[in-house]
């Protein structure tokens, strides 16, 4: 107890502190508790998980080891240990783990919300350390907040077209997941097992989370789970609604807006031949040329010539590495490896390094793998669903691949090269 002059300044203090975020009297909400948190800890378990892998995943699409034209995270070294040759089946694959990666980080985000706000009185406890391993598991909190926060606002903004990042999306996203998940494996193997005791208690414990002279409830822990779940809820009915056809007018948290139009080219684009500074004469029958290079030189094939090659048909979806995708659609045109043949691989078509009209934007060149190349349904498209490509579609031709990131399926297309990159 403090006597004399300066029991005033302490008392004010004491009152004072007990106004801040660091005095545990601060914290008046009668939902926060062990129990509340450690729900919440293991639904963002497996959803962090799910999430770290699928985007993993995604940059494994690109086959970033094939070409430097792939790679947007060139400096990974060691992070790049997982990368293998990007499968061509099954053909939805990659309409699946992206379409899973956005659609479930919008949906977490409640959830992620929550969490964060169940556990903030933790983040003012005094001291900051109370000894070296209580300094480190802050740090790893710190990280794991900070990295989490991170990820689901670049996330978020690049799914919304605001590429407002300090620096590219891909190795700030990238890494960022790295320093997230490791972070995060750390702060689930400390907390896990009394996760799992918490939740099998039935009420409460009092711990540094519970308040100490809550307000009165206005809804209990449960409801305010509910009410969690709900919101998880409407934005995954406002997301998944841009990978299912018949639900795309739901997608209206979707940047490129519902209704793709109708008729043969009536399915998603991203960018129009005019956002990609594709003019008419780049485009006619007189102006383009398609330029074929190989073992044995160079072939330049007009659309007419094209046509008279052996077309073949694929029923191949486009899936959008911002998570939004189309159904099949039906292709039609010359396939990839036929055209190799033409200019000296007959039989083992090798690696392609795509290049196009375009002038504008990312992916204006793009590299296949020879087992893309080889594969039967991979085609240079003249024609979707019946008709001629529209000029948003790629007109005069477009790559269209299985399985492949709609990045790699190269529109407008002007040269050819295949052989080793
Ligand atoms: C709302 C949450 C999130 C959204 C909307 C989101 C969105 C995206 C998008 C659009 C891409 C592909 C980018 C591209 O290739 O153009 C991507 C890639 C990726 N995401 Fe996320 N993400 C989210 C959360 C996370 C989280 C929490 C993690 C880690 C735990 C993560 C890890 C990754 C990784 C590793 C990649 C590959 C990056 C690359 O290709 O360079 N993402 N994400």
């Amino acid at each position: 107890m403090v006597h004399g002059p300066f029991r005033g300044v302490v008392a004010t203090y004491g009152r004072n502190m007990r106004r801040t975020p660091f005095s545990p009297a601060f914290w008046r909400s009668p939902l926060r508790g062990p129990w509340f948190t450690s729900v919440l800890g293991v639904v963002l378990l497996g959803g962090i998980t799910v999430l770290f892998v699928t985007g993993l995943l995604s940059y494994a699409a690109y086959n970033p080891d094939l070409s430097a034209v792939n790679d947007k995270t060139p400096g990974k070294g060691l992070l790049g240990f997982y990368l293998f040759s990007w499968p061509t089946d099954p053909h939805w694959l990659y309409r699946l783990t992206q379409g899973v990666h956005v659609t479930l980080g919008i949906t977490l985000i409640p959830v992620l919300l929550a969490k964060l706000w169940s556990v903030v009185p933790k983040l003012f406890t005094l001291p900051p350390a109370r000894s070296l391993a209580h300094a480190l598991e802050r740090l790893s909190l710190l990280l794991l907040v900070g990295g989490g926060l991170f990820e689901f606002v670049t996330g978020v903004l690049n799914v919304q077209l605001d590429y407002i990042f300090p620096g590219s999306f891909y190795p700030l996203h990238f890494y960022g997941a790295w320093v997230f998940f490791g972070a995060f494996v750390a702060h689930a193997v400390l907390k896990m097992p009394i996760a799992w005791r918490n939740l099998r208690q039935l009420r409460e414990e009092r711990n540094d989370l519970v308040s100490l002279n809550p307000d009165p409830p206005t809804v209990s822990r449960r409801g305010a789970l509910g009410l969690v779940g709900g919101g998880s809820l409407l934005l995954f009915g406002t997301t998944v609604g841009q990978d299912v056809d018949g639900l795309r007018w739901s997608a209206v948290l979707a940047p490129h807006g519902a209704d793709p139009g109708s008729g043969p080219g009536g399915f998603q684009i991203n960018k129009t031949a005019a956002y990609a500074g594709i003019t008419a004469a780049d485009r006619s029958e007189e102006g383009w040329r398609l330029v074929v290079k190989g073992r044995t030189g160079t072939v330049r094939l007009s659309r007419a010539e094209l046509l008279q090659l052996p077309l073949h048909s694929s029923a191949l979806p486009i899936a959008c590495v911002e998570g939004w995708s189309t159904s099949d659609q039906w292709w039609r045109g010359v396939r990839l490896r036929d055209l190799a043949a033409l200019v000296g691989y007959d039989g083992d078509p090798p690696d392609l390094f795509v290049q196009s009209l375009q002038r504008h934007g990312a992916f204006r060149r793009a590299a296949l793998r020879a087992n893309q190349v080889a594969d039967p349904r991979s085609l240079l498209a003249l024609f979707v669903n019946g008709e001629s490509l529209t000029p948003d579609h790629g007109h005069p031709a477009r790559i269209i691949v299985p399985a492949a990131p709609g990045v790699l399926n190269t529109k407008w297309v002007a040269e050819l090269t295949f052989g080793d990159l």
